[in-house]
């Protein structure tokens, strides 16, 4: 084992590059995570995968030992949620969110995303050149994802503000997650007052219908029930999942494009290519490089390394998709890649929820723009191009394209 790394610079720099190296080393590594705390970091395909499904691996925080993990500070009615939580909870919340986010659901929203794709290729068209992620890769999941909740289009405007402060919150200002929490509970909390009241088509309506149908909506989460805390953090869970990841997997995927003009071409000269391509993009650059952090109940031995009990294990997607034990020629952007059991949605019982949703997105809005604009290029040097500051997600901060 490597002795404790005092920075993760390399890992916000340049993950694959530091990735390689700490694989190729050992297949876990002590090193000072995101919160500033020492972390178990694991980084090889088989042991990641292995340990995503191991049920010794808690995500429920209370098994982090005292003074051990310093997360997000949510407040119940937000943390609450399936990312946070372990069988049996998290096996029934799992179970009524599935009578709610059908494939029916899923499949209606085909329609609308290729409308809203074509309206946001019409709006940057006539420039000639855009920001891609403000201008497409960012407003097209938020539409999607509010169409799907039931969030009325005002209450889209500040959305984005706030994840973006809960991803990268500014260390000298942390008054900023503070009241962008404070400000989402508001939202979530009156939305949802609105939606009991007013109940449409949709799926947060179906959620509170799940909720409220037996008895006294008052009765906290027992049984087959929802309580009221994990209703909002289940509603709140699935907007920042659905947006923050999808936005970054679709820019993610027109930079590997335009770095990579031969893969660009055969997609353009065999469209039929996409949904081989969507696996593709996740595993050579997916947005989460990071599965969520999980505790050990008891000592777990992963990678021949023993994790005592209580400390925290983060298991690397980005590293397993990169492993040469799994992967031929695993740096190649190959999209016509066989065999590709990629981790980046997950894998195990919190496989992402949304993969579906997230799949058909992606090949949409990479269709829609590589039809529209046969001559679509970088508007800057690569080089120029800057990721978020941040070893907890992978994702530009801009992406300037001309057409
Ligand atoms: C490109 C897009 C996406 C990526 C890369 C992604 C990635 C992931 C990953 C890696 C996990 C597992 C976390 C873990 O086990 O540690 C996960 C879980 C989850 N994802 Fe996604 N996701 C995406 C899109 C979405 C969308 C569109 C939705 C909702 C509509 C969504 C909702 C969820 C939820 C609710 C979970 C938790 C599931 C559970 O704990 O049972 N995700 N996602």
């Amino acid at each position: 084992m490597t002795p404790l790394d005092p920075t993760v610079k390399s890992l916000i720099t340049d993950p694959y590059g530091a990735y390689d190296t700490l694989r190729a080393k050992a297949p876990v590594h002590r090193v000072v995570g995101p919160d500033g705390l020492p972390v178990w970091l694991v980084t090889r395909y088989p042991d990641v995968r292995q340990a995503l499904a191991d049920p010794r691996l808690a995500l429920d925080r209370t098994h982090a030992a005292p003074g051990n993990y310093r997360g997000f500070a949510l407040p119940p009615a937000l943390d609450a949620n399936l990312l946070n939580m372990d069988p049996p909870d998290h096996t029934r919340i799992r179970r009524l969110v599935a009578r709610a986010f059908t494939p029916r659901r899923v499949a209606a929203l085909r329609a609308p995303i290729e409308r809203v794709a074509e309206q946001l290729l019409d709006a940057v068209e006539p420039s000639g050149r855009a920001d891609l992620l403000a201008s497409y890769a960012a407003p097209l999941p938020i539409t999607v994802i509010c169409d799907l909740l039931g969030v009325p289009e005002e209450d889209r405007r500040d959305f984005r503000a706030w994840t973006d402060t809960l991803i990268t919150p500014d260390p000298t200002r942390p008054e900023q997650a503070r009241d962008a929490v404070k400000a989402m509970l508001g939202f979530f909390t009156g939305l949802i007052a609105r939606k009991r009241a007013e109940p449409a088509d949709d799926l947060l309506s179906d959620l509170i219908a799940v909720r409220d149908e037996e008895g006294d909506p008052g009765t906290e989460g027992t049984g087959d029930r929802l309580s009221e805390d994990e209703l909002t953090s289940l509603a709140f869970l699935i907007l920042f999942a659905g947006y923050e990841n999808t936005v970054h997997l679709i820019a993610n995927a027109v930079l590997a494009l335009l770095t990579h003009p031969e893969q660009l071409a055969a997609l353009r000269a065999d469209p039929e290519l996409i949904e081989g391509a969507v696996e593709e993009f996740a595993r050579f650059d997916g947005p989460a490089p990071l599965a969520i952090r999980r505790f050990p109940r008891e000592p777990v031995t992963i990678g021949g390394v023993t994790v005592p009990a209580g400390e925290t294990v983060l298991l690397s997607l980005a590293s397993a998709n990169r492993d040469p034990g799994q992967f031929t020629d695993p740096d190649r952007l190959d999209l016509r890649r066989r065999e590709n059991g990629h981790l980046a949605l997950g894998h195990g019982i919190h496989y992402c929820l949304g993969a579906p949703l997230a799949r058909m997105e992606t090949a949409l809005a990479i269709t829609a723009l590589l039809r529209r604009f046969p001559d679509l290029a970088l508007d800057v040097p690569v080089e120029r191009l800057r990721h978020r500051p941040t070893m907890r997600a992978r994702g530009l901060l801009e992406l300037p394209v001309r057409f």
